[in-house]
């Protein structure tokens, strides 16, 4: 009983975040290269009246995957079904779910980097030809029979396109990877979440949350939402610049959008391993976060504020990153730097 009352619980914020997806292209903000290319791919197939070529999305989590799929399947006019890599066990998993598709259906696959290799090998007749080999009987008088599926459209996702394998890659006919977002996009992302969530909102306040963003609309509706508490609280019937400054600074948030974890990260690399290179594994163990969050997650952003380089004995943080915490530079925590000057 308790546990169904959890569960409609789940449901609510899940029916509350999925206000805030944009449904249309016209709605999704940024990514305009990507928006661009499958405008044309959807029309000519709907013009074709033929199922869209396979779509793969990659790019870091909070991106927008999700809502593109969706969003994809939308503007084809067609259902779409969800899915995730881990959560098809079997081959048979992944057959039951391919025979139910209409055609022109859409079929979501996140995290589609971790199928195993027995469901992959399902996928490829069924990608290529829409068709799928099944075996029937066991033993001696097992025979393979080949099974029509509908044409269909097959949408994976990944934070990760470098684990997938060669013949899935190339299964695919459109590519598309993700980018961080520009402030300018996240303050548009951050004004249209506010509307949707009726939360009033100074246009400096949004910019500002935009900057602390990461890049990253998952996050700058979170932080929105958070200072929209402190707001409240404070009894303020706006968020102000001043208000969304002082909640980022007790949310932790630092002006680039740095948190607790990004400065644990780039603490320990520079105080206990000299400044690197320190390898994922020893990181992860060290601030005690899994390695994979901090692959997905922090590492990107800090690579591409320049704060850390990837070398091949491991991850070594910038000049850049000592300046930005104010930690003077010498032999003993960059020796690094020192010992490649
Ligand atoms: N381009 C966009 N425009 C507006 N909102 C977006 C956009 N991309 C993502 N979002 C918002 O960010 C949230 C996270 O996006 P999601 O599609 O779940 O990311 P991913 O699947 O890449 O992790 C969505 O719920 C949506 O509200
Ligand atoms: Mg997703």
């Amino acid at each position: 009983m308790s546990e169904r009352i959890v569960s409609a619980e789940f449901n609510q914020e899940d029916a509350a975040l999925e206000s805030l997806r944009p449904r249309f292209l016209d709605d999704y903000i940024g990514q305009t290269g990507v928006k661009e290319n499958l405008k044309v791919f959807i029309q000519a197939a709907r013009e074709r009246e033929e199922a869209l070529d396979h779509v793969l999305l990659h790019g870091p989590p909070g991106l927008g995957k999700t809502s593109l799929a969706m969003i994809i399947a939308n503007e084809l006019g067609v259902n779409i079904r969800h899915t995730s890599g881990p959560a098809i066990e079997r081959p048979g998993d992944l057959a039951a779910l391919l025979t139910n598709l209409q055609p022109g259906d859409v079929l979501f696959i996140d995290e589609i980097h971790r199928l195993s290799k027995a469901v992959e090998e399902v996928l490829y007749p069924a990608m290529e030809d829409f068709s799928l080999d099944i075996m029937i009987g066991k033993g001696p008088t097992a025979r393979s029979v080949r099974l029509d599926l509908s044409a269909f459209t097959l949408i994976g996702a990944t934070t990760r396109a470098g684990l997938l394998s060669a013949p899935l890659r190339d299964r695919f006919g459109v590519i598309s990877h993700l980018d961080y977002y520009k402030t300018n996009e996240l303050s548009h992302i951050i004004t249209r979440t506010g509307r949707i969530l009726r939360i009033t909102l100074d246009n400096d306040a949004a910019v500002e949350l935009a900057t602390r963003s990461r890049g990253t609309p998952r996050v700058a509706n979170r932080l929105l939402k958070r200072v929209r508490d402190f707001a409240q609280v404070e009894q303020s019937s706006a968020i102000t610049l001043q208000i969304a400054k002082a909640a980022l600074k007790r949310l932790k948030v630092d002006e680039l959008g740095l948190d607790e974890l990004d400065y644990k990260i780039l603490h320990s690399i520079i105080e206990k391993f000299r400044g690197g290179p320190v390898g994922l594994d020893t990181l992860s163990a060290t601030v005690g976060e899994e390695s994979d969050t901090i692959e997905d997650v922090y590492e990107p952003y800090l690579l591409q504020m320049g704060f850390i380089q990837r070398t091949p004995r491991g991850r070594v943080v910038t000049v850049r990153a000592y300046e930005h915490l104010d930690i003077p530079l010498t032999q003993n925590n960059a020796l690094n730097l020192f010992q490649s000057e």
